[in-house]
């Protein structure tokens, strides 16, 4: 069977600890879209691994995929598979040949056209992934198994560096050096595609996965980001390009939405928001300069609604990992997650997070929105009418700090009952059962409440 597992929110809810949690039980784990955009950081045997690309169960030595959905730096994946190996792992890493490969061209345009797009750019982890999207969808990508034919590869750069070398020089005006080069890159590339035949890492993502499935295997289909950020149902054009909903696992795997659909979709809900770069945020508290639209920290700021994003930013680490910079936060958002759970088809929910919230004496949750006079529970299909949207909020008593491990140990009950009354609610709401709730970062800081593949 397939448990898909996909991020409700804006991404960063924690999806990681849920992978490797329930990866456990699962033999395979492939993702279905994105690139080295996401990062996770897996804990085995008391060493941290890194990664971006390769899917966390690979450390654990189950397969880790790559599905034909997504895009693939093989500079990152082999980086990735070459520090394991220098740890002394030995992953099985596979990839789809229908998967499209990141170019430095698409890296250096990444970073040209933010700048360019300034209040409309969605503050991109610049690593090529929205460019090399635009080749597949305007059919001139450059896919894992071109790589495997030197003459295939050959023909497709001459076709498109030309175009993106003019695009970079005569309309970005940029200068561009090796990264648009159609011998640099032909040897580069063919390099990588002899390595992927050599370790014999290419599939037929589909057929692969479906073979599994089929002699009794369990595979996980790992979703990145969140779907709100989703091209199609999140807050355009502050998305990434591809499908993180689990609509996406079908079309990013190979396998038919009925083998999807026949098992567990669990969406992972952090217990506040957190996001990076602009745009609305309409349960927002407080504001991060330079993030938050129109925000002025000298006028701007309520001093209790400040001093209170302080707090859950710091408690939740909120600060971006590259940069330091502080990440926007806010109360939950319930016509999101609504949205999500009708996007997705959620069966089961992980809700991650709620030791962040301990010690606060009250806990919000955006109910509902007041939108042009109406009460709406859904999020709008525009960004500009989602600014629109003022939250009308919910009130709980919080939870004190209590031993999460021991909580954790314990199981459900042990959780505080303001933690549960909350949790129960969004439940409710989202009509799916709680399958675990994640009490802390460590992997065993989580309360399971149900195993997807039992
Ligand atoms: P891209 O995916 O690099 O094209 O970035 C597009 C948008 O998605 C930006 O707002 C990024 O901050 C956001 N994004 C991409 N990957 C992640 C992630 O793993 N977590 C949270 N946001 C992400």
């Amino acid at each position: 069977m397939t448990v898909t597992i996909v991020g409700s929110q804006l991404g960063d809810e924690g999806k990681g600890g849920v992978v490797d949690l329930y990866g456990d039980a699962a033999d395979v784990v492939a993702r279905y879209q994105g690139g080295d955009n996401a990062g996770h950081t897996v804990v085995h045997d008391g060493e941290k691994y890194k990664l971006s690309l390769v899917p966390s169960g690979a450390v654990r030595g189950k397969v880790g995929v790559l599905g034909n959905g997504c895009v693939v730096n093989p500079e990152t994946l082999f980086e990735e598979i070459d520090t394991l190996h220098d740890k002394g792992l030995d992953p099985d890493v596979r990839v789809a040949e229908r998967a499209h490969v990141i170019l430095p061209y698409h890296r250096v345009l990444d970073g040209i056209e933010e700048d360019e797009k300034a209040d409309l750019a969605a503050g991109t982890t610049k690593r090529g992934i929205g460019p090399t999207y635009e080749d597949k969808a305007g059919r001139r990508g450059i896919r894992v198994g071109d790589l495997l034919d030197p003459d295939v590869l050959r023909e497709r750069l001459e076709y498109v560096v030309p175009q993106k070398r003019a695009l970079a020089e005569e309309v970005f005006g940029a200068d561009v050096g090796e990264a648009f080069d159609v011998e640099h890159l032909f040897e580069t590339y063919r390099e990588y595609g002899e390595r992927l035949a050599e370790e014999n890492m290419t599939v037929d993502c589909g057929t692969y996965l479906q073979d599994r499935i089929d002699a009794g295997d369990n595979v996980m289909l790992e979703g990145a980001q969140g779907t709100s950020i989703d091209i199609d149902h999140g807050i355009y054009p502050y998305v990434t390009s591809s499908n993180p909903t689990a609509g996406g696992a079908t079309v990013g795997t190979g396998l038919g939405p009925t083998v999807v659909g026949q098992g567990e979709v669990i969406g992972i809900v952090k217990a506040y928001l957190s996001r990076v770069g602009t745009g609305p945020l309409p349960t927002e508290l407080g504001g991060v300069e330079g993030q938050t639209p129109g925000y002025d920290p000298e006028t701007g700021a309520d001093t209790d609604e400040e001093e209170l994003a302080t707090y859950i930013r710091d408690e939740g680490g909120e600060y971006g990992t590259v940069t330091g910079r502080p990440r926007r936060v806010g109360w939950l958002d319930m016509p999101m997650l609504r949205h999500a759970a009708r996007a997705n088809g959620f069966t089961g929910l992980a809700i991650n997070h709620i030791d962040v919230l301990a010690g606060l004496e009250e806990v919000k949750v955006g109910h509902s929105y007041e939108l042009d006079g109406e009460t709406v529970y859904t999020m709008p299909p525009t960004t500009e009418k989602w600014g629109d949207c003022e939250a009308t909020f919910k009130s709980f008593d919080g939870w004190s700090e209590v031993d999460w491990a021991e909580v954790a140990a314990e199981g459900y009950e042990a959780i505080p009952e303001n933690a549960r009354t909350y949790l129960e609610y969004v439940a409710d709401e989202l009509e799916a059962s709680i399958y675990a709730v994640g009490v802390g970062p460590g992997r065993e800081e989580t309360v399971v409440v149900e195993n997807p593949y039992e």
